[in-house]
């Protein structure tokens, strides 16, 4: 992994630059936005409604280039993988100049992305990479291994697992096996924990440790609440109780919590989660959940386009990391964000004075 080493790379997509240079000139001369990348078609193609996050990913990209001049289709696909192909085609037939990708299936998107290309239109795989195509120019997101480093490292200082003799009862859950982010998040995590589990420190009772076993189709918090409901009943008899829950996901970790509850946990065990969702930041000052990863889908919002009007502009992208993120076909050259890991000690800090959450919605 090369995430330091601030790095310019020559964009590949040239021709794409100058097709959308050419159609910036038609609309100035048609009395629409000039400037730099005006005037261009832009396709967001976003998984769910379901999630908060991708809502204010979605909000913060179209506002985003439509102040840089663009013209935006937002579409979400209720993260079923064949909805979200044909809005892409839709996307493609309507003439953008930039397709923004977050993937349902990181997949299924081959053949749309091949027809995409024939049309020159540049593609950015948005926070979830897609696989086996050669047509994705480039990658931005946040380190997600790093995300599972921060849960896994969290669970690591709560417990002091330094000091403490344990053993303590882990449970562990992953996202979809179709995002290419759950491995991710979960090799980062796992290879905190993992040290543990081998000394007999952390026990996994349900002995449920593959990635298979442990995924969450769709990352549905209702999944995985059942999920904890069948571990809870087979493998926690008695007076034997959880101590700490890996979970990947702030809906995840709702659904997790509201397994213990209807268990007869009053005190709930450490349980990790992701994107600072504002219910379960609630939770935190409550004390259901112990963290978030806080991930600015603002910063990421404003990155995207920056990528895209530098590999207009000039044909220069930065980029930080080469290495990492192989889709199968070439390493997609990635611009990734650092994640912050927080709890009841930082969220004030950290998402409500950052403007990230509103003060009066965690009332
Ligand atoms: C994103 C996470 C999100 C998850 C579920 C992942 O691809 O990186 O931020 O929690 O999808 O929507």
């Amino acid at each position: 992994m090369n995430v330091n080493r601030r790095h310019l790379l020559t964009g590949s997509i040239g021709a794409a630059a100058v097709a959308l240079t050419a159609s910036a000139c038609a609309s100035e001369d048609s009395g629409s936005n000039g400037g730099s990348g005006g005037g261009g078609k832009v396709g967001i193609a976003m998984p769910t409604k379901t999630s908060e996050r991708w809502i204010f990913d979605g909000d913060n990209l179209k506002t985003s280039f439509e102040d840089a001049g663009y013209t935006v289709s937002l579409q979400y696909a209720n993260d079923e993988p064949d909805k979200q192909v044909s809005q892409i085609e839709t996307m493609v037939g309507q003439g953008v100049d930039v397709l923004v990708v977050a993937a349902i299936d990181n997949k299924s998107l081959g053949g749309v992305l091949a027809q995409a290309k024939e049309q020159e239109i540049t593609v950015i795989a948005y926070d979830r990479l897609i696989l086996d195509t050669p047509d994705v120019d480039y990658y931005v997101s946040f380190d997600n291994t790093k995300v599972g480093t921060l849960q896994g490292t969290y669970i690591v200082e709560a417990l002091d697992l330094e000091n403490a003799e344990g053993p303590f009862n882990l449970e562990l859950f992953a996202g979809a096996l179709t995002d290419n982010n759950t491995k991710y998040f979960f090799d980062g995590a796992w290879a905190v924990l993992e040290p543990y589990v081998t000394e007999g420190k952390l026990v996994i009772r349900s002995g449920q440790t593959s990635l298979e076993q442990i995924a969450t189709e769709n990352w549905d918090g209702s999944i995985a609440q059942e999920r904890m409901d069948n571990i809870l009943s087979n493998s926690y008899k008695g007076d034997n109780k959880v101590d700490v829950v890996l979970a990947p996901y702030d809906g995840i970790s709702r659904g997790i919590v509201a397994a213990l509850q209807s268990s007869g946990y009053e005190k709930m065990p450490v349980i990790t989660g992701q994107d600072a969702e504002v219910e379960s930041v609630k939770y935190i000052i409550e004390g259901l959940q112990s963290m978030t990863v806080y991930k600015d889908t603002r910063a990421l919002a404003s990155t995207t386009v920056d990528m895209v009007l530098a590999s207009i502009d000039g044909g220069e992208v930065e980029v930080n990391d080469t290495e990492t993120y192989d889709n199968g076909d070439h390493v997609v050259p990635a611009n990734l964000l650092d994640p912050v890991s927080v709890d009841v000690n930082n969220y004030q800090e950290e998402v409500v004075d950052s403007g990230y959450i509103d003060e009066a919605d965690l009332a």
